[in-house]
């Protein structure tokens, strides 16, 4: 599999240097084209002249080694490559990576490069144990770059320990996977969003409602907020004012939008409803406790010698639906997640609350929906529109809704 590929061999400064050289040898005899990157701290453990024998390519090291070009034409290898693997890769060049951070050769090159990359860890056990570098090692396994874990040995330092760079045929065999699998480590390139929603101010109700029933316990559900935290994102992306009313959820606030963070419906209700008034759009993303406790205890329900507990709900306001009362002419969107009824359910909640749009998702199909990167569902509106979206990434699912949203303003 590696037969013909491009291989782009990054090798920063640890001890284990020595070893790349075996792996260069290696992956030549299985039939790959081979380029060398070395750090400056890698030629103090290896002479590039080594690396370029044995590649039979000449070694870069110096980002602006000849005046003459610039650095753009001095990356064209991350163009050039077809696969890369940082063998040994030092705790200096994972957390530089794992940050964005260029400032040498291989650092920019490697945020450059668009295909697949294995990376090899190799350094002290200290190092390597340090929750930085572990961090470091997460957030690139996050990224997609296949992060292969170091081995327990011998070290420098006399000592055993994780921290050893596995031997080169195992890297061989790790990248050929790799190589066939095609895995990339690719972020979404950000789409440029169009710029439909300019001064718009748009409300938007994310995550769910926590409805106490003593001081420390609630109702809840699983909504993690990441649909409105997608819608709100979008939206923002596309010229909107927006107001996020959240409910409690681990997100961070968007950057350039203003959020209202509640816990219960009733405060949900409140924020929502009062940033509705001067509004143009509002999307009810929240997952919202329909009911609430009667009277919260206000200290903590003790079981005692009881065998069971009444507990009483009452309803909390629609928000939705209050929103449809008055609704003018705004946009208004809800969703339904719904466990077994169809499309058809949620054209009757759009019809019932008022909405323009209701956004439909099954949350029974594993993978997706409450607390999933990824979700599919089926736009509702008037006039028998249904529009299926997805599987996609939220995010994506987010634009889509908005672009019915910005036609509905047109009209
Ligand atoms: N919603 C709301 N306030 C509530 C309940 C729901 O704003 N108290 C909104 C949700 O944000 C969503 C839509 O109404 O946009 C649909 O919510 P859902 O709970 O699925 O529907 P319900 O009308 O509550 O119907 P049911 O629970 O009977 O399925």
């Amino acid at each position: 599999m590696l037969a013909g590929a491009r291989l782009l061999v990054g090798v920063t400064g640890g001890i284990a240097c020595y070893k790349s050289v075996d792996l260069c040898s290696r992956l030549r005899k299985a039939g790959a084209e081979v380029r060398v990157v070395m750090t400056e701290s890698a030629t103090r453990f290896v002479s590039p002249l080594t690396f370029q024998s044995i590649s039979g390519n000449p070694v870069a090291t110096d980002l602006f080694a000849t005046p003459a070009q610039s650095a753009v034409e001095h990356i064209w290898l991350a163009e050039w490559a077809s696969i890369a693997v940082v063998a040994p890769a030092t705790a200096d060049i994972l957390g530089k990576l794992a940050h964005g951070i260029a400032d040498d050769y291989l650092s920019t090159i490697l945020l450059a490069f668009a295909g697949p990359a294995l990376l090899v860890p190799a350094m002290n056990r200290m190092m390597y144990a340090h929750p930085a570098v572990q961090a470091s090692m997460a957030a690139l396994a996050g990224m997609g770059y296949d992060v292969m874990p170091a081995e327990y040995g011998h070290l420098a330092e006399g000592v055993s320990g994780w921290g050893r760079m596995p031997e080169p045929p195992a890297i061989v065999e790790r990248l050929a996977g790799l190589a066939a699998e095609g895995r990339v480590p690719r972020p979404e390139l950000p789409q440029p969003a169009p710029r439909d929603l300019d001064g718009v101010s748009v409300v938007i109700t994310a995550g769910p409602t926590q409805e106490p029933i003593d001081p420390v316990r609630f109702i809840t559900n699983p909504s993690s907020g990441k649909t409105g935290w997608a819608l709100a994102e979008a939206a923002r992306a596309r010229g909107a004012a927006v107001t996020l009313v959240a409910g409690p959820v681990a997100l961070p606030d968007p950057p350039g939008v203003r959020v209202v963070r509640v816990r219960t419906a009733q405060e949900m209700a409140d924020a929502a409803l009062a940033a509705y008034d001067g509004c143009d759009v509002a999307i009810c993303a929240a997952a919202v406790s329909d009911f609430r406790p009667e009277a919260p205890a206000p200290e903590k329900i003790k079981k005692g010698e009881q065998d069971g507990l009444d507990l009483r709900l009452v309803r909390n306001p629609d928000i939705l639906a209050a929103m449809g009362r008055r609704k003018g002419r705004r946009v208004l969107v809800g969703f339904a997640a719904e466990a077994g009824a169809g499309p058809e359910e949620a054209e009757r909640k759009r019809a019932s609350k008022g909405a323009d749009l209701v956004v439909y998702n099954d949350v029974r199909r594993p993978g997706l929906g409450f607390g999933a990167d990824d979700n599919a569902v089926v736009v509702v509106g008037a006039g028998g529109l249904r529009e299926a979206i997805g599987p996609a990434p939220k995010r994506e699912i987010a634009h889509r809704i908005l672009d019915r949203v910005a036609a509905l303003r047109r009209i």
